[in-house]
Formats: structure tokens, C-alpha cells, sequence
């Protein structure tokens, strides 16, 4: 199974304030899509499925959220709160996006365009595809 893992991206930084940047060379995939979350009301929780192919890359561009991660077997949170950091989730990873602070805003890179038959929308149904694979 491919590595969950958190990319650092450069931060360029002068007294002017910072910058930083994401290039094809820093993550493992292609980019063909780009989305992101905002407005997220307090106590409102995203995700809750998985993907069958997606892969992805989180970078939380302001505040902060927790990802939550289950590959089946083991679960793991991330607080994601540097705009310099990215979340990378591999296909086939079930993931929850929750205590969004007041104004956060999650970018995504995705791997694939969207498609609705890419996604496991049902936990039992999740177990199950991964212990098929
Ligand atoms: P969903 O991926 O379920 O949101 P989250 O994981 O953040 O809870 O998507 C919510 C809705 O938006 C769903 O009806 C599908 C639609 N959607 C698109 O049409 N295009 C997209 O690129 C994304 C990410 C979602």
C-alpha cells in the first residue's frame, strides 16, 4: 500500500511575508483537478468515503482542520495548520475532514477529474473493497 505522509513545500520567506508553491515534482501524481472547501459551519464534518482511484494532496491555505485517516486497519489524525504542508492520501484510504476552524479554507489536488463512481460512500462497503483487493 502506498504511504499517507505529509509534504513539505517550499516556503520562500522575506520581510515582505511568504510564499510558497506546489510542482508537479513535489507530489506523486498529476494534477487534473483542483477544488477546495470553505465555509465550513463549526462542528460540521466533510469526507466520509473513499476513493478508488483518486489520489490526493490537502493543503489547509489558512486555519486549520483534522484529517482523519483509516486504511482498513489502522486510524491516524492529522492536524493540517501550515499553508506549507500538504497531506498526501493515496487511493483506496478512508478519510473523515473535521474541526475546521472559523474561516478555513482546504485546497485539494486530485489525481482525476471528478467522477461519482469513484468514491465508497459506505464504510462496510469499504472494509470489504480493500480486503478484496
Ligand atoms: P464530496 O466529495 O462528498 O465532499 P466532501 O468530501 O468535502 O464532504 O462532494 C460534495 C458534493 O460536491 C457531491 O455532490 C459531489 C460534488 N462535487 C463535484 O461535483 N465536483 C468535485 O470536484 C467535488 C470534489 C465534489
Amino acid at each position: 500500500m502506498e504511504e499517507i505522509k505529509i509534504i513539505e513545500l517550499p516556503k520562500i520567506t522575506d520581510e515582505r511575508g511568504n510564499l510558497s508553491f506546489v510542482e508537479s515534482k513535489h507530489i506523486p501524481f498529476e494534477i487534473k483537478r483542483v477544488y477546495w472547501i470553505y465555509d465550513v459551519p463549526g462542528g460540521e464534518v466533510r469526507g466520509g468515503h473513499a476513493f478508488k482511484k483518486q489520489k490526493e494532496l490537502i493543503i489547509v491555505l489558512s486555519g486549520s482542520l483534522d484529517v482523519l485517516i483509516d486504511d482498513g486497519k489502522t486510524r491516524k489524525t492529522y492536524t493540517l495548520n501550515r499553508s506549507y504542508y500538504g497531506l498526501y492520501i493515496p487511493n483506496g484510504i478512508w478519510r473523515q475532514m473535521l474541526n475546521f476552524s472559523t474561516n478555513s479554507l482546504a485546497m485539494v489536488l486530485s489525481s482525476t477529474v471528478f467522477n461519482e463512481n469513484d468514491y465508497i460512500r459506505d464504510y462496510n462497503e469499504f472494509i470489504q473493497y480493500i480486503n478484496e483487493l
